[in-house]
């Protein structure tokens, strides 16, 4: 594990930004997977700018960590926030965007379409967020480090930060997930896990300095060969 601590969110959108454009700089092919949440906000909105001044992603995949089961329309879904902070932003787009459909009415047919995609396209960059729970995707505390593509149930504590996040009515917020599984997770050449603020303090110390198990699911990328984790001071304030 590589730990970079930055000041703030904006030093981190900074540097998430650098890794993402030195990496299709040196590989003009790159396959590039995304998380959604307040974490990415800033950063995809400055790789929007730089593609706007010339960075290059013809020949870059761009897909995602996970989606809502529901509408792609949703204010929450995935697809919603990639367009809104990337997609819509861009006037060149990358060769290939592939996203999971939440509308799919075969569940089980969508997560083997998305799971063959993932075979075909190993990724260059995995860049995931930080539960407060310590959960990657919908990988949430107790989900067996051998999990592959599946739909997880939300738990009550996800459905609340969806429900607030988005301004959703109680009847509006998804119970159900569509997320790479730890498996596809580890499968990229490099893992960034990013974490911002003080509501993260706890995770961020449990999953750099405690044990690694499953009941703190982001501790399963201490095994990953390379792995970088930037936090800011707020969500850094516990580490020794
Ligand atoms: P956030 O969410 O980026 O909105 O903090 C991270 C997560 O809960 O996965």
């Amino acid at each position: 594990m590589q730990l970079i601590k930055v000041k703030d969110y904006h030093e981190m959108s900074e540097l998430l930004t650098k890794y993402f454009i030195d990496q299709i700089v040196s590989k003009p092919d790159s396959v590039l997977s995304f998380t959604t949440g307040k974490t990415p906000q800033e950063f995809l909105m400055k790789l929007a700018d730089a593609i706007n001044y010339g960075l290059d992603i013809s020949n870059c995949i761009f897909m995602n960590l996970d989606e809502f089961v529901g509408k792609k329309d949703a204010a929450y879904s995935v697809h919603r926030f990639m367009h809104t902070y990337l997609y819509d932003n861009i006037a060149v787009m990358p060769k290939e965007i592939h996203m999971i459909n939440g509308e799919a009415e075969d569940k089980e047919e969508e997560l083997k379409r998305y799971g063959n995609i993932l075979k075909q396209h190993g990724r260059d960059i995995q860049i995931l967020g930080l539960g407060i729970n310590g959960h990657i995707g919908a990988n949430e505390p107790g989900t067996p480090f051998n999990s592959r593509m599946f739909v997880a149930d939300s738990l009550e504590t996800t459905m609340r930060s969806t429900k607030d996040y988005y301004g959703l009515k109680e009847e509006e917020v998804p119970t159900q997930m569509y997320t790479m599984g730890f498996t596809e997770i580890m499968e990229a050449d490099h893992v960034i896990l990013a974490a911002s603020g003080s509501s993260k303090a706890y995770a961020v110390k449990a999953v750099a300095e405690g044990e690694i198990s499953e009941d703190m699911p982001a501790s399963i990328l201490r095994n990953h060969p390379n792995f970088t984790f930037i936090v800011d001071e707020a969500a850094g304030a516990l580490l020794k």
